[in-house]
């Protein structure tokens, strides 16, 4: 069930538009899932509907989310100076912005919605591209859904208890309970899932704002004291900056957002560069706004020791409307896992129905029209992780495992200008940015590696290469088990009732 160049994350496209878009989000789900037929045929309803400014908004939006809440006190404990956090951060920006261009050529000149999966397929072949659709489903996605959510039930419980530490229990409890939430939501109505997105979205900004208009006042104030002497105690070791990027680029994943809706963008030649050249800077100015403004208010000792910066920022700074802050951070967090399973739900589901997952994976509920096994597998494996991770080592376990696509990326770049040198390329990057990116990202995966070698990374590459063994079997030889039929018709009927239908039967 490989289907050539087809791709196996369509519909993850502007879904995963965490960000502001209201039109497109409104109507990314029922669009895709009520009409039958190939993935080609889907492809070629899509309007191009994204111009720039909803470009920038589906760049920003999904990047800003849980990360400049929870990773400034990270970032500063691996670097051990103010000035090299910062400095981490700037490089972050820069990395992501780079690695955007790069995706840019990619996406003018294969417009699929697949984005790195259909990169993969045309630049190496099949077993690569599977692999990424193999980790994206089990390991990216539901990863991504376990950082946010426990940097929700971080800033929920924050909120109640005062100077203590939030117990860890407790935390994970609230972070579990936000999962199941948003999965009913999202199993219950498209509709539903998608409004909370663009209302929720808002909220973000709120916070985002509240922090750096504090900030700017306490440094007119003159609340400087904490940025002098900025290079003092800085840890220069290979490993620690290299996890302190893991940290920092967190914050910015969803950089190559737009990848995903290549096909939907206007003029998307230009647009696509002129999007990322606006989004991607104006996100690390803020970013580095916000870790200044953080500063104005403490010491970078207690920014270390802070569980919740943000909640230490406003209980310092806003007096009685300190709620504000847990507040906002809460929806913004939540807002952001409803949109990361709402794509991860997709991604599955067209992961299985090009036959590279379980087959139950790929029914859609008969009336309600969400991918609802997908959905539960999804937040089963995110809420294991809840279970048995922490914030930091799940960042770790993402960042690690992202980045070996994230370079994979810009080795197919490279690698189609020799391969593929007739291939139309509306936007042209030059090739030092790939060549660069791809040498970061190599010492990105290996630098943590030979510094400090965790289990983590054990597992990550672990569960990369289970991939190949299941595909062999599986993929390749299309060998059937019970499940994974493709005429597997029994979920169908419960108790005699009709709950699910497969998609490719769907009339
Ligand atoms: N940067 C986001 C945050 O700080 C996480 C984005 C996750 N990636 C994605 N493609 N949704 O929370």
């Amino acid at each position: 069930q490989f289907r050539g160049r087809s791709t196996s994350c369509n519909g993850d496209g502007f879904i995963e538009g965490e960000g502001g878009c209201l039109e497109e989000s409104a109507t990314a789900g029922p669009d895709k899932l009520e009409r039958p037929g190939s993935i080609e045929n889907d492809a070629l309803h899509l309007k191009r509907r994204v111009g720039l400014i909803s470009g920038v908004a589906l760049i920003v939006g999904t990047m800003i989310g849980s990360g400049i809440f929870v990773s400034p006190s990270g970032l500063l404990a691996r670097t051990g100076s103010i000035g090299m956090s910062f400095v981490v951060w700037m490089a972050c920006g820069l990395l992501s912005l780079l690695g955007a261009l790069a995706y840019a050529e990619l996406g003018t000149m294969n417009t699929s919605s697949g984005a790195e999966y259909a990169y993969f397929m045309d630049a190496f072949g099949a077993p690569p591209a599977f692999l990424f659709s193999w980790a994206s489903t089990l390991v990216l996605k539901p990863s991504q859904m376990a950082i946010i959510c426990l940097s929700f039930g971080k800033y929920a419980v924050e909120a109640f208890v005062n100077e203590c530490e939030p117990p860890d229990a407790v935390v994970k409890m609230v972070a579990l309970l936000a999962l199941v939430v948003i999965l009913y939501i999202n199993c219950y109505s498209v509709n539903l899932a998608t409004s909370v997105q663009n209302i929720f979205t808002a909220a973000k900004l709120v916070a985002v704002l509240i922090v750096i208009v504090g900030g700017a006042y306490k440094m007119c104030e003159g609340n400087v004291q904490h940025l002098q002497y900025p290079f003092e105690n800085t840890k220069f070791s290979v490993g620690n900056i290299a996890t302190a990027f893991y940290t920092g680029l967190w914050a910015y994943d969803g950089w190559n957002n737009l990848n995903y809706v290549t096909e939907e963008i206007k003029n998307p030649s230009k647009n696509l560069p002129r999007s990322i050249l606006i989004g991607i800077p104006l996100v690390t100015i803020c970013y580095a706004l916000i870790n200044v403004s953080y500063l104005t208010v403490m010491s970078p000792l207690e920014m270390t020791n802070s569980e919740a910066v943000a909640v230490t920022f406003g209980n310092r700074l806003l007096g009685v409307m300190a709620w504000l802050m847990p507040l906002s951070v809460t929806i913004s967090t939540f807002g952001s896992a409803n949109g990361t399973l709402f794509a991860a739900g997709r991604l599955c589901f067209a992961a299985s129905r090009e036959g590279h997952m379980l087959d139950i994976l790929s029914y859609v509920h008969v009336r309600r029209y969400t991918p609802a096994p997908g959905l539960i597998f999804h937040s089963l494996i995110a809420g294991a992780m809840v279970l048995y991770g922490t914030i930091d080592s799940l960042i770790d376990f993402f960042s690690f495992t992202a980045w070996i696509f994230y370079g994979g990326s810009m080795v197919a770049l490279m690698v189609m200008r020799y391969t593929k040198p007739n291939y139309r390329r509306p936007y042209k990057v030059p090739i030092i940015i790939p060549l660069v990116v791809l040498v970061v990202s190599i010492y990105l995966i290996i630098g943590p590696i030979v510094d400090k070698p965790t289990i983590e990374y054990l597992y990550a590459a672990m569960f990369i290469l289970g991939g190949m063994v299941f595909y062999i079997p599986f993929v390749h030889y299309k060998v059937r088990i019970p499940l994974m039929g493709i005429n597997n018709h029994f979920i169908h009927e419960v108790n005699g009732k009709t709950y699910f239908r497969k998609y490719s039967y769907w009339k």
